[in-house]
């Protein structure tokens, strides 16, 4: 049986990117919800609608486990999904955690900020709340929606003029010299690493939460004694569709080998 990563689009990529890296022997399918990308700026009710779909399309296609590797969908879905299907439903979570926790090693950081970018649902979300409200006793946390990146992701555009722009006058409303963490709260935002760290001041760290949802995702398989010892591959959907096209392949070929050059950068 197969691995599969459930996105609004392509940036759950990043997510399944790591999966292949850590699991060598694993089927794996990955659906991108083409059609109604971008989640962010939909309403919850549609988002469950769209998440719920899709999971139960993946279930049909053989899925053991599903992987939401979309911060937004998590935010919304994942205890109804939960509730309603009977395999490991794995979620996201930005890594507010672990940058508290880094900071708090290091004396001279304790008092700055940890600045968290996502969607706009997922900023305004309960699930971000929740997990602020339990990790961040200090108040440290502040939270910056950056819809647009979704879409510049989409469109295969991580650093054009208009991103820097864009990112540019974002970021500097913040004064980034109190800051010790940018935390990734979308996975479409990793394919911008780079050019983040072109604007970021160096001390700033770029923290996501890939590395914590794959790990989940191990453990969970491991538990249920689901590991399988099959010749890797993966199988992409765009919204229930699969993908035949060798440039759509192609494509996505160039945007996990664009993951690749992210990987390192923290
Ligand atoms: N990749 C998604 C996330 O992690 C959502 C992007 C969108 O569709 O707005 O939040």
């Amino acid at each position: 049986m197969k691995i599969a990563f459930f996105d609004s689009g392509l940036g759950g990529l990043s997510v399944l990117h790591l999966a292949l890296k850590r699991l060598k022997n694993e089927e794996f399918l990955y659906y991108a919800d083409k059609d109604n990308v971008p989640y962010g700026l939909k309403s919850r009710e549609e988002i469950l609608n769209f998440t719920t779909k899709s999971v139960e399309f993946l279930i049909k296609q053989g899925a053991k486990a599903v992987v939401i590797a979309c911060n937004t969908a998590t935010s919304v879905a994942i205890n109804e999904l939960r509730a309603k299907f009977n395999i490991p439903i794995i979620g996201m979570e930005p890594a507010v955690k672990k940058a508290i926790d880094l900071q708090q090693e290091i004396p001279d950081e304790n008092d700055l900020r940890v600045l968290l970018i996502s969607t706009p649902v997922t900023a305004v979300g309960k699930k971000l709340k929740d997990l602020i409200g339990r990790v961040d006793t200090n108040h440290l946390v502040d939270v910056l929606p950056l819809p647009k990146l979704v879409e510049f992701a989409e469109k295969e555009e991580f650093a054009s003029i208009d991103v820097l722009e864009y990112l540019n006058s974002e970021l500097l409303k913040f004064n980034l010299t109190n800051y010790s963490s940018i935390v990734l709260g979308c996975t479409h935002f990793n394919y911008f690493k780079d050019t983040l760290r072109r604007i970021l001041p160096s001390n700033i760290k770029i923290l996501d939460g890939n590395e914590g949802t794959v790990n989940k995702l191990i453990s969970e398989l491991e538990g249920l004694n689901l590991i399988e010892n099959n010749k890797q591959s993966v199988e992409f959907f765009y919204s229930s569709k699969q993908v035949s096209s060798g440039s759509e392949i192609t494509k996505l070929k160039r945007y996990l080998k664009r993951l690749d050059e992210m990987i390192d950068i923290a």
